[in-house]
Order: structure tokens, then C-alpha cells, then sequence
């Protein structure tokens, strides 16, 4: 019997609901009284900022202090242009941070930035990405540092000779994080300016640590961030975000402790977004339903503060066994904030428009969508050959067919009618990257006998401070009680971020490498310790594929006279290795697939063409969906051992819960009324 495997609840669930566990804007213990920072964005769509009328908001009640490029502290880099906060006048996007007001009060700092007297230079903002835009370039590479363009065999020529073929073009939109709690930090520096004390919401305390470290010009462990607990992040708290920059910057000016809580507007503005993409594909195959050739072309915007190309194409190059493959990624530098990490970056759009394609070539050949997948599963990876450490992709669609019962299912659109609604189904397949970090970890016995277990992780909801108890239990051979688990701080053993669904598996195997050296050093006696580090781990693996994959049925209710679509049932199959806690697992394959109805049908963010920025301003109007919107959702996992991917034999589940999920309910959307939405959302009135 091993505590892995088993549904523990989430160890701080009851401090959570009671309200006990504390957030980053929460703390008050913080060296002293903290003063309270407010930002001005931009008001104009891109141009320079001429001056800031610092004299008149200084007479205002409780305002301590008024930063402008002008006066602000010159910082270091991080490699992020827009941790660069205060550092010239030029303002690349509407609602870019343009001056920070520090007062006793929050609501002091939040009125005196609300009438503080900025004077710009502005000009005239392109923030539409466009294809045949004269901007478009192709990236030396693309994020995670993926290629730009893989071309193998002759793509076009056999998509021109293929018997039947599929060329058509998705966008999707601007996407935004939506946390439930918002981006804050609270920053003190030590008296001396020698130590700084960061209180955060992120995903990477060691990550924000050694950022802060690099822009204020301190040792990176003369900086502490602490991250105890995080109201979600979804990739736009997995780095260091400029919010922890005003907070460091304001401390060192006023010389006591800053507490800067994002106003829910400005999320929307400077912590990133998922880009807007443009993509064709081409697929074809022959008159057997072999596959023949994919094209894959995407477009993506970045900034002029800094490149983030989102890697939108690169999943095409993993899924099908097709020889002649062609996948590009193309860019275009916008007057607009950098787009950034969300919720499985590049697999989320990128396979939204591999899956339709997938069904458009279905329904173009007259065969079954399950079926037609399960004839073009390759063997190995089909961009590099390498074999797959496991690869169960037949097993999560039969299991998903028999469960949803799909059999018998009739191809023809729009011939299903339950009285004023239309009824189709739809599939499409699920994968993401089995990725695994290099991570540090300690345990030392206490007087007691029990252990303490110790990574600098960050749990943002997921409940990985629990399955990491889980995992030090097992590896020592005790009960959970017996474990106390520390996350969520950069001064415990320095860790990768909650990211690319690899938290679990990178900290694990840290935490069962220090776990299992103390068991092995004897009898667990007080004031044993041990520490791991799985860098060399790591470097030792063999050449493998490693990939989660699943398989997602949508069944999809529409409205013949407003067009409204409701998911009527969703049934996500996944093979994601061992399992470590069915009940958290559950949570985030749920989540994701919840993510994935946000997508396929309400999430946009609305670009100001003439104004710049966003105007979505807050969840009454960038639409996420609620329990009301999800009615029969289920989650399930197949069998699946692989003893290669990390002592746990784990696979991540923070992300493919979301990847196909939008092109199964798009698919879904034509089987009910015959209608090919390509465009993300799918909203009533494309409908009808
Ligand atoms: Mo995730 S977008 O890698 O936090």
C-alpha cells in the first residue's frame, strides 16, 4: 500500500476555506507598516511619455512618493523587456506602466494615481495582427526554444497529389489568464537595502528570486520570495511579472515596505496573454484514410518590448505518422503588450486547428474521426524517430468511445433534433509533453522522528504540496503524518516554477531522491538530513519521446433560433502515466477541460483598434465559463505504466486537459448543425 495513488485531500484545503491561509496581498507582518503603490497606464496607444506632473499629486492626502522614468531607480535586466518598468519614456502599448504613486493608503495611491497628470507624445498604434502584414518575420526560434520551421519529405507535392485534401485556415483570439486572485506583491528591503523580502503570487519562487536578484544588483540569496499559497497563475505567473518590480522599486524608494495588488483591469494589460494566431492547414490522405501530408503554417504576434513567439505549429509535428511534414511559425512586433505562457502554450491553438482539420479530413473521406486517428498512429515520434517511453493513444479513444458511446454514431450533420435544439458530437485527440526540470530538495528529521521535506515548488491551487507529501512518504516508507512539506519560498532548496506541466514530476523526483538517501542512510534519527539535486538525473536519461495523450468527446446542444450552443456532456480519456492522487488529478484534467469550453466558445480578448489595449476590463466581460455552463463533465485515466519518466512513473496534468478540448466542441458544433466555425469563439451569432 503506498500513499501515491491514493485521494488525499489538499492539506491546506481547511486553511483555505477558513480563510486562515494567506495570500501575497495578505500578509501584514511584513518588517513594518506597508505603504501602498497604484500604477498609471498608458492612455495612449503607443508614443512617449513627455512628463508627469509629480507636484500636484504630492499635495494630495497620504502620497509619499510619485515615479516616472524620469526620477525612477535605473534597475539591471532580467532578459524581459518588461520588467523594465520606469526605465524610458517610451510607452510601446496602451496601459503600460507609465508611473507608480506610493501612498499611506490604498485607496490614497489608487486616487492620486487616478488623477495624476500624464503628458504624452502619441502616435498612431497597429495592434492587429493581419495576415500579408508587411511586418511578418520568422523568429530565430520559438518559445522553449523550439525550431522555427521543420520541413521533412515533400509536403507540398504530396498534399497536391493526395486523393482527398483539407486546406483551410482557424484563427483564435486574444486569450487571457483570468487567476481568480489577481497578480500582488508585497516587497521590503532590510534597512541597510542589503536583503529583499518579496511576497508573491507566482508559480517560480526561486525564478522571481534570482530576477529580482538580477534587476536590483543583489546576491540572488540576499532575495527571499514567498509564495505560500497562490490563487492560480496558468502560465501568467510563471515568471517574474512587473508587479514584483513596482513593489521592489517602490520599497527602495520610500524606504519602508510596498504592497502592490493588481487592480483586476490592469491583468489585462502588462502580465501577458495567449497571442491571437492565424493558421492554415493542409492535410491530405489517400483513398484509404492513410495520411499523405501536413502543412501547418501559423502566424502569432509578439511586442516591441521583447519576442514571445508562441510555439502554435510545434505540436503538428508530434501527433500523425506522416512522413511528408511541413510546420512554420511566423511573427509580426505589434504596438501591443508581450503576449506570454498560458495554459498550454502552443498545444492549446495549435492543435485546436490540427483537430478540425482532423475532422474536416474525416468528414471529406467518409470516415469515422475515431477511426481515422487510430489508422495514422505512428510507431515512434514522428519528428525525430525517437520511440516513445509510452504512448497509449488507441487505449483513451476505445475507452472513450465505449464510455461516451460513440459507436453507431451518424456521420451526417445537422439530422439530429431534440425539439428546439440541434444535437451533434465530436472528438479530437489530446497531448502534451511529459517534461521534467532539474530540482534541489532537502529532508531532515526532527526530534520527533518526523520529517521535514522541503522545495522551493509552488502549489498555485493544484494541490501539489500535497502530492509532494505524498510522494516524501512513500519514498521514506512513513505514514503522511509523519511528513511536514514546505513549498512555496525561494530560501528552501532551489526549484523549476509550476510550469509546462512539469511540477510534479521535476520536484518528485527531487523530493524522492533526498527521501530515499536518508531512509537509506539508516533508521531516520533526529538530525539526519539529506539533500538531492537531479541535475545529473536528468542528463543521464536516454533519447525517448515523452507524452501524455488523451482523447476528448464533446456532445453539444444548439439552438436552432439564437444559435446559443450548451456542452451538454464532455468526457475527457487520458494517459498520463501513474497517477499519483485521483482527486487532485481529476481537479485539473476537469479544469483544463473547462479551460477548453472557455475557448471553444466565450474567451476573447477585444483589441482597441484606434485606442490600443484591451477592452475587456474585468470577468463581467472577458467570459469564462461557470458551473452553470458545464453540465455532465468527467475526467477518466487508463492504465498506463512507465517506469521511464521519473521514480513516480507520473506524466503532468496541468495542461492537456485544455489541448483538444475547444476542437472537440467545434467539432461537435458542425456534427449538430453543418455549420464550420474556423474562428475562435464560437459565438450564437455565427450561427445563425
Ligand atoms: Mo503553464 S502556461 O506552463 O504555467
Amino acid at each position: 500500500m503506498t500513499v501515491t495513488g491514493t485521494p488525499v485531500a489538499r492539506l491546506e484545503g481547511r486553511d483555505k476555506v477558513t480563510g486562515a491561509a494567506r495570500y501575497a496581498a495578505e500578509y501584514r507582518d511584513v518588517g513594518g507598516e506597508p505603504a501602498h503603490a497604484a500604477i498609471v497606464g498608458a492612455a495612449v496607444p503607443a508614443g512617449r511619455v513627455l512628463d508627469v506632473d509629480r507636484a500636484s499629486a504630492l499635495t494630495l492626502p497620504g502620497v509619499l512618493a510619485v515615479l516616472w522614468h524620469g526620477n525612477a531607480p535605473t534597475i539591471g535586466s532580467a532578459g524581459d523587456g518588461e520588467l523594465q518598468v520606469l526605465q524610458s519614456d517610451v510607452v510601446a502599448y496602451r496601459g503600460q506602466i507609465v508611473a507608480v504613486v506610493v501612498a499611506e493608503t490604498s485607496e490614497q495611491a489608487t486616487y492620486a494615481a487616478s488623477v495624476l497628470d500624464v503628458t504624452y507624445e502619441s502616435r498612431q498604434c497597429d495592434n492587429e495582427l493581419r495576415e500579408h502584414h508587411p511586418g511578418i518575420y520568422a523568429p530565430e526560434q520559438v518559445n522553449a526554444g523550439f525550431d522555427t520551421d521543420v520541413v521533412t519529405g515533400e509536403p507540398e507535392r504530396r498534399f497536391e497529389e493526395s486523393a482527398v485534401c483539407v486546406d483551410v485556415r482557424y484563427t483564435t483570439p486574444p486569450e487571457h489568464n483570468a487567476p481568480m486572485e489577481p497578480h500582488a506583491s508585497i516587497a521590503a528591503w532590510s534597512e541597510d537595502g542589503s536583503t529583499l523580502t518579496v511576497w508573491d503570487s507566482t508559480q517560480a519562487p526561486s525564478g522571481v528570486a534570482g530576477d529580482l536578484a538580477d534587476l536590483f544588483g543583489v546576491d540572488s540569496d540576499a532575495v527571499r520570495v514567498i509564495a505560500r499559497h497562490v490563487g492560480g497563475g496558468f502560465g501568467s505567473k510563471g515568471s517574474t511579472r512587473p508587479n514584483a518590480v513596482v513593489a521592489a522599486m517602490a520599497s527602495s524608494v520610500v524606504g519602508r515596505p510596498v504592497s502592490f495588488p493588481v487592480p483586476r483591469r490592469s491583468t489585462f494589460d502588462f502580465v501577458g496573454y495567449r497571442t491571437p494566431t492565424i493558421q492554415r492547414v493542409r492535410l491530405s490522405a489517400d483513398a484509404n484514410g492513410s495520411m499523405t501530408a501536413l502543412l501547418h503554417d501559423s502566424l502569432q504576434q509578439t511586442s516591441t518590448v521583447m519576442e514571445y513567439v508562441e510555439q502554435t505549429s510545434e505540436g503538428s509535428r508530434h501527433v500523425y505518422d506522416i512522413d511528408d511534414v511541413s510546420t512554420t511559425h511566423r511573427a509580426v512586433a505589434l504596438d501591443v503588450g508581450t503576449p506570454r505562457w498560458m495554459r498550454a502554450p502552443g498545444e492549446a491553438p495549435g492543435m485546436f486547428a490540427l483537430e478540425c482539420a482532423v475532422d474536416e479530413l474525416a468528414h471529406a473521406l467518409g470516415t469515422d474521426p475515431v477511426e481515422l486517428r487510430l489508422r495514422n498512429e505512428p510507431s515512434v515520434d514522428p519528428a525525430d524517430g525517437h520511440p516513445y517511453s509510452s504512448r497509449t493513444v488507441r487505449a483513451v479513444f476505445e475507452e472513450g468511445a465505449r464510455r461516451f458511446g460513440w459507436s453507431g454514431r451518424d456521420p451526417r450533420p445537422a439530422v439530429r433534433r431534440e425539439g428546439r435544439t440541434l444535437v451533434g458530437t465530436g472528438v479530437a485527440m489530446a497531448t502534451y509533453p511529459a517534461m521534467t526540470s532539474p530540482s534541489t530538495a532537502r529532508a531532515t528529521v526532527r526530534d520527533d522522528g518526523t520529517v521535514d521535506v522541503s522545495v522551493a515548488a509552488s502549489d498555485i491551487g493544484t494541490g501539489a504540496r500535497t502530492v509532494l507529501a505524498q510522494i516524501a512518504a512513500d519514498a521514506l516508507e512513513v505514514a503522511l503524518d509523519r511528513v511536514h512539506i514546505h513549498v512555496g519560498d525561494s530560501a528552501l532548496p532551489t526549484a523549476p516554477g509550476a510550469g509546462g506541466s512539469s511540477g510534479t514530476s521535476s520536484w518528485g523526483w527531487a523530493v524522492t531522491k533526498a527521501c530515499r538517501a536518508l531512509r537509506s542512510d539508516g533508521d531516520l534519527s533526529p538530525g539526519a538530513t539529506a539533500t538531492a539535486d537531479t541535475t545529473d538525473d536528468l542528463e543521464e536519461r536516454a533519447a525517448l519521446a515523452r507524452q501524455a495523450f488523451g482523447a476528448h468527446f464533446a456532445e453539444v446542444h444548439v439552438d436552432v433560433d439564437t444559435g446559443e450552443v450548451r456542452v451538454t456532456r464532455m468526457l475527457g480519456v487520458f494517459s498520463v502515466g501513474r497517477v499519483l492522487n485521483p482527486r487532485l488529478a481529476r481537479s485539473q484534467l476537469l479544469g483544463g477541460m473547462v479551460f477548453g469550453i472557455g475557448m471553444a466558445l466565450m474567451e476573447e480578448g477585444i483589441v482597441d483598434r484606434r485606442h490600443g489595449g484591451f477592452l475587456n476590463a474585468d470577468l463581467a466581460e472577458y467570459h469564462l465559463p461557470v458551473d452553470a455552463d458545464v453540465a455532465d463533465i468527467e475526467a477518466i485515466w487508463v492504465e498506463e505504466h512507465d517506469d521511464d519518466l521519473n521514480p513516480m512513473g507520473s506524466k503532468g496534468i496541468g495542461e492537456i486537459g485544455i489541448v483538444g478540448s475547444p476542437a472537440a466542441i467545434a467539432n461537435a458544433v458542425f456534427h449538430a448543425c453543418g455549420v464550420r466555425v474556423r474562428d475562435l469563439p464560437i459565438t450564437l451569432d455565427t450561427l445563425i
